[in-house]
């Protein structure tokens, strides 16, 4: 009998390996052999631990099932794929969260054993990097160009233009930088991904190096992710094993190896050049642009620096052609996006669908409301840098273009919910507190504006000279907006001014007040 138990952290964090250790004990009590399968995580988080058991029909869904569920679930006969029991949900694909989505770059995840060479690519692992491989560094370049592909690390730039910068550029070394410091609120699907399905990155970073000429890549991930850590090192040694990382990989003359460092935990790490200053071991700090780090990057060299899931959207590019990929979409936005929904729903998790989908149908459809069960309120899409969204704007297509035309950004895909008990004046004082903590402290007006920001926020909310107060923070988001170095202090005033626009009774305020 084999069963699918998710190492994922997400699953670990509910007591994943407790269900582990109990299907193992309960089977040896009852002389059953079994074989537990450690996959990542389906995506839909408020059914884990989601255990499944292979039956002839596929695999059936258990879920969310806890330690001490498990002797009544094999006296139900789940090890014989029956369907008595509350937890069960049927064949997981048929779940109606997971087969309205279009899975491209999670299309392993939570279906292969992660650290199973074999299993990837049984599931057309690699296929992307052979083609590769076989074609020269400028078509690779341009089919990646093709396909649409933007930065899914929030700035939205299209990966090919980027790679062939790199590519022009002339230097004895380049390198592939992965930025994993998967920092935004509510966010995970870096994660995700590296603990599900870390062949992907592997050879996304490999397709990268063969395109550009860099023989040599780093993945900079937050010290948070341990079991991300683990997996993805045991994947490179197993890449290297097999030869599919090194001085010649599979045959073929090229040479591409990679090497994870762990960052200290410092949201301003994942901006590109603090991560570069980190990597080269010094304290993370943003550097002037230019030079961009395509042309002077890490170690001075030029550098592709990409999300984790930009690089792991590039195998099933060139395993299935740019044509393929840029078909998902709609506008400029192309190929799809791995939403996540966060806070206050009542399901939570990972949903990749095309670009032009609703925060509507996202909360809804997918997400099921509110776990409170009050009315949803308001939206924060893209991280700590984005704005919050009133109902009025949830039901504008999920695309970089249409949601940059109300102020809001689509950013990394995080989704936090929030029901109508929210403080929005509250959350606009801690965007800027959140400002003042993680600043760099490079610049003027993040350094000293966020400080300033969030005192001022103080003071309207205690209506100390309100209406004299919201012209200075309407002043001060001006200076930040147009005066910093990078988006953090770039992009704060984003969730302080939407608040302010969308929520001004939060602020004492009748109505929002002339910009
Ligand atoms: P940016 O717009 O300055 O740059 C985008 C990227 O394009 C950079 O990698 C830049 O080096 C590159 N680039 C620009 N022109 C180029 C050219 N001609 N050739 C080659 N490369 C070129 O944006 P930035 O400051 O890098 O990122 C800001 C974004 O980061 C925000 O929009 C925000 O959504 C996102 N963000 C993401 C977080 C996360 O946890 N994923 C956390 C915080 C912010
Ligand atoms: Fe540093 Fe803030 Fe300036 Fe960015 S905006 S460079 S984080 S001080």
């Amino acid at each position: 009998i084999t069963f699918y138990v998710p190492q994922d952290a997400a699953a670990l964090a509910v007591g994943a390996n407790d269900v582990a250790a109990a299907i193992q004990a309960e089977a040896k009590k009852r002389q059953l052999i079994v074989n537990i399968i450690r996959n990542g995580s389906r995506g839909m988080l408020w059914l884990e631990t989601l255990v499944e058991v292979v039956t002839p029909e596929g695999r059936v869904a258990y879920g969310p099932v806890e330690a001490d569920d498990v002797p009544g679930l094999f006296d139900a006969g789940w090890h014989e794929g029956k369907p008595e029991h509350s937890l069960y949900h049927g064949l997981t694909e048929e779940i109606p969260y997971l087969k309205k989505q279009q899975r491209l770059t999670f299309a392993r995840v939570g279906i292969i054993n992660p650290l199973s060479l074999e299993d990837y690519q049984a599931h057309g692992g690699y296929e992307g990097l052979k083609k590769a491989l076989a074609m020269t560094p400028e078509k690779i370049v341009e089919e990646v160009t093709e396909s649409g592909l933007r930065g899914r690390g929030g700035a939205a730039f299209p990966t090919g233009i980027k790679w062939n910068t790199v590519l022009k550029a002339q230097a004895d070394q380049k390198y592939i930088a992965c930025n994993a410091d998967e920092g935004d609120s509510g966010t995970f699907s870096d994660r995700m991904v590296m603990e599900g399905d870390p062949f992907t990155l592997i050879e996304g970073m490999t397709i990268a190096g063969v395109a550009v000429g860099a023989t040599y890549g780093y993945i900079y991930l937050r010290s948070e992710y341990p079991q991300a850590a683990d997996v993805l090192n045991r994947a490179i040694a197993i890449a290297r094993e097999t030869g599919w990382l090194g001085n010649d990989i599979q045959g073929s003359g090229q040479a591409f190896d990679l090497e994870v460092r762990i960052g200290a935990g410092a949201y301003i790490c994942g901006e590109e050049t603090s991560m570069l200053d980190s990597l080269e071991g010094k304290r993370g700090q943003v550097r002037y642009k230019p030079p961009l780090p395509a042309l002077k990057g890490l170690f001075g060299k030029p550098t592709v620096i990409n999300n984790v899931i930009s690089l792991a959207s590039v195998p099933i590019i060139l395993a299935k052609g740019g044509d393929y990929y840029r078909d998902f979409g709609m506008g400029r936005s192309k190929g799809t996006l791995p939403f996540q929904l966060a806070g206050n729903l009542k399901q939570g998790g990972l949903v990749e669908l095309a670009f032009g989908v609703t925060l509507r149908e996202l909360l809804y459809d997918f997400g099921g409301g509110s776990a409170s069960g009050r009315p949803l309120r308001a939206v924060q899409v893209g991280g700590p840098l984005g704005a919050y969204l009133p109902e009025s704007q949830w039901d504008i297509p999920l695309d970089y273009e249409s949601y940059m035309k109300v102020s809001a950004m689509v950013g990394h895909g995080g989704i936090v919910a929030f029901d109508d008990t929210v403080d929005m004046a509250h959350m606009a004082e801690y965007a800027m507190e959140f400002c003042a903590v993680e600043s760099c402290g490079k610049c003027t007006p993040c350094r000293i504006g966020a400080v300033r920001g969030t005192e001022v926020i103080q003071k309207i909310r205690q209506d100390h000279q309100r209406e004299q107060q919201v012209h200075l923070l309407r002043d001060l988001c001006d200076t930040m907006l147009s005066g910093s170095l990078c988006a953090l202090g770039g992009m704060t005033p984003y969730p302080v001014l939407s608040a302010l626009e969308h929520f001004p009774q939060d602020f004492g305020l009748e109505a929002a007040p002339a910009a």
